[in-house]
């Protein structure tokens, strides 16, 4: 099979204590995998290994191998900057820049990157990010107006627009919606079912329903390691580590 992503045995140690234990995971191409775990158990460092903003911490041991769609991320060879434009990011509280535009948001790292020949082009991009994040209707009789003047909601929304208008092969999201109500959550949610057809898609969530509802494949995960994985109506149903079991029924984490 040709996944997009392949980890093998992947070592994280943060100054001096393994984070990650030895993790193997390997995710196919246009789905939705949730990753999920008690607190600690490493689900946001194994998502920031996966685009190297693990590099900015100090004190870092990396081993194993991580390839992201052909490429070695941790060869001494790759480029960092490459791999981040392959694997876009979204953080748990929405960062948008706040007196910048809504356009100049989403428009920033195509621009720098002259992912667009023309304005003609970028306003292309823009308005098709805009419009696969689903928020394109809401804002577009006011592009210039700065970011901060939106809901929490509509700046997440607008954070999965900056990094799509990027045109990444993967997409990480580490607990996009733990801010946002339900209304937010469900609108974020829909829009990640409809994206698969464009990115893979990893998402790190603390709640078990989340992860049975837009996830195609689940990995749990315990003390840096991943116990289990597999498509998610088995993990739900017949998980076969009891304490997969003991997380998906509410009994930790
Ligand atoms: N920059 C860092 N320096 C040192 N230790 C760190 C650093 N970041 C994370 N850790 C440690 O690594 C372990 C895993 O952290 P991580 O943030 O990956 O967990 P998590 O599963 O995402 O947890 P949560 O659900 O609370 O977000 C924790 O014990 C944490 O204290
Ligand atoms: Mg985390």
């Amino acid at each position: 099979m040709d996944s997009i992503i392949y980890i093998e045995n992947l070592w994280v140690n943060i100054s001096g204590r393994d984070i990650l234990k030895g993790v193997n995971l390997e995710v196919p191409r246009n789905v939705i995998f949730a990753i999920m775990g008690p607190s600690g158990s490493g689900k946001s460092t194994l998502l920031r290994a996966l685009n190297r903003i693990l590099d900015l911490y100090e004190g870092l041991t990396v081993k194993g191998k991580i390839i992201v769609d052909g490429v070695d991320v941790y060869d001494s060879k790759t480029d960092p900057s490459v791999v981040r434009r392959t694997v876009g990011m979204v953080f748990q509280i929405p960062n948008p820049i706040p007196n910048m535009s809504i356009y100049d948001n989403v428009a920033l790292g195509p621009k720098i990157n002259k992912l667009a020949k023309s304005r003609a082009e970028l306003d292309g991009l823009v308005r098709w990010a805009l419009e696969k994040a689903y928020l394109w209707d809401e804002v577009k009789d006011r592009l210039q107006t700065p970011a901060s003047k939106l809901s929490g909601g509509q700046q997440q929304r607008l954070c999965i627009a900056r990094a799509l208008a990027m045109k990444p092969k993967v997409l990480l999201m580490d607990e996009p919606t733990s801010n946002l109500d339900t209304v937010a959550t469900t609108k974020i949610e829909e829009l990640i079912v409809e994206l698969k057809k464009e990115v893979t898609i990893l998402i790190v969530t603390h709640n078990p329903f989340q992860a049975s509802r837009v996830s195609d494949h689940v990995a749990f995960m315990y003390d840096g390691q991943i116990v289990e994985t597999g498509p998610t109506g088995q993990i739900f149903t017949r998980p076969r580590n009891k304490l997969t079991e003991k997380y998906i029924t509410g009994k930790f984490g």
